[in-house]
């Protein structure tokens, strides 16, 4: 991202995750209680492990906002490890170490040394000569999403001055797959509403839920396919001049850094690889009178999922990430200990069987800060009035075009 400057610190069993958003502009109302809404949505989910119980996260800005108004300063804010307790011994900072407080921290703070296959856990050690596996997996955890869907949260809020609203939901978990059905945001949410697996549909809900019990009990784990969709996009975000300024590409990178994410879908994506063009590109049509998405150029269909040539045109952008299964089973997989060479089962961190519906939340974080990274690059300025101004400047030119 260019425009907006997002980064993320700490570690899952640390004091706290700490996140860095520099890029908005001043004048922009925050609304806190979306933050923590959506922070509460990441840790909703059938399948989730114990920690959810205990996380209840909040976040608090600590800089680049007053009187709850950005200053267009640097945004920082910390989301606090509720489990602190029982970790400071093993994750303290300081070289002396406090005694561990409970048996239980006693047993965390022994080395870790079987890597889990599908973890950062082998690789991150090879690279950084460490002999305890915990420095790896303490930062590659999934932990750290909780501070993007934080910053993602802020994004929505400046997007939403723009008439920009994104929804979520589950379309596959394991063998249980949602019926194919475009739905527009509003839709998504309605449905997903009281979803614990975020699945519109509700007979796939419950095949979902027969999917994760039955991978539960055989100490297994479950990945599966989650869509974001984003409405009231304006036409011509992104670019098609140069291959990195190309918004399907800016969007599947950000997607991908989801973990667990294997695969990115824009629109039909992988299928249209298997038909015929003309059943793929969505037709031009005009109509003079305007049609109720307020454009005079318009589709009957979304194929190419609101983007084309990295454009955005308009549509809804529709995107899909396909995460695979958990990498830590209660069943463990082969592996050898880094030390003694010895073959030896994986060692097991306290885990979900399934982070599908999490996930999914994630990924909507994504895409809400590339969009507001897009926003900026188009229409950025130091007060939100001027980014606004810009805004409709624009907007009144592709009126003048004939939108
Ligand atoms: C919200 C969320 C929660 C996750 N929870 C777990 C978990 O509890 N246990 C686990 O092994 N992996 C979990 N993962 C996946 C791992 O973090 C991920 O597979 C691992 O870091 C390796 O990265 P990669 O899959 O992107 O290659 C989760 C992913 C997400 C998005």
């Amino acid at each position: 991202m260019k425009h907006l400057i997002f980064h993320t610190a700490g570690e899952s069993h640390g004091p706290q995750l700490t996140g860095f958003l520099q890029g908005l502009p001043a004048g922009l109302s925050i609304d806190f209680e979306r933050i923590d809404a959506a922070l509460a949505e990441r840790q909703k989910g059938f399948g989730r492990g114990g920690r959810m119980k205990i996380e209840h996260d909040r976040c608090q800005v600590t800089s680049g906002v007053r009187h709850g108004v950005t200053l267009g300063s640097p945004i920082a804010f910390v989301i606090e490890n509720r489990d602190w307790e029982n970790w400071r011994s093993v994750m303290s900072v300081q070289a002396e170490k406090p005694a561990p407080a409970s048996d239980r921290e006693r047993q965390m703070s022994a080395p870790r040394t079987v890597p889990r296959p599908g973890h950062a856990d082998l690789a991150g050690a090879l690279k950084y000569d460490f002999e305890d596996l915990r420095n790896v997996l303490e930062r590659a955890s999934a932990r750290e999403t909780a501070a993007r869907v934080a910053a993602g949260a802020v994004a929505g809020v400046f997007l939403s001055q723009f008439g920009v609203e994104t929804a979520c939901h589950v379309v596959r978990i394991g063998g249980a797959v949602a019926p194919d059905k475009a739905l527009t945001v509003a839709e998504i949410r309605m449905a997903t509403a009281d979803s614990d697996v975020r699945c519109a549909d509700p007979a796939a809900a419950v095949a979902m839920h027969d999917e994760i019990r039955a991978a539960a009990a055989a100490g297994d784990t479950l990945g599966g396919i989650v869509e974001v969709v984003a409405s009231g996009v304006v036409a011509g975000l992104g670019d098609h001049i140069q291959w990195d300024t190309k918004l399907d590409g800016r969007l599947a990178q950000a997607l991908m850094s989801v973990p667990s994410v294997k695969a990115v879908e824009i629109g039909d994506g992988f299928g249209q690889a298997a038909r015929r063009g003309s059943t793929v590109h969505d037709e031009i049509h005009y109509d003079f009178a305007r049609t109720q998405t307020g454009s005079r150029f318009y589709r009957k269909t979304n194929r190419a999922g609101g983007l084309e040539g990295g454009l955005t045109n308009g549509m809804d952008i529709v995107v899909r990430a396909a995460a695979k299964p958990i990498s830590t089973l209660n069943k463990p997989l082969a592996s050898v200990d880094i030390h003694t060479k010895e073959a030896q089962s994986a060692f097991v961190e306290r885990s979900d069987v399934c982070s599908v519906p999490a996930a999914a939340v994630v990924c909507e974080a994504m895409v809400l800060l590339v969009l507001a990274d897009a926003y900026l690059g188009a229409f950025g300025g130091g007060a939100m009035n001027d980014v606004l101004e810009r805004f409709h400047a624009y907007a009144a030119r592709l009126d003048r075009f004939g939108r």
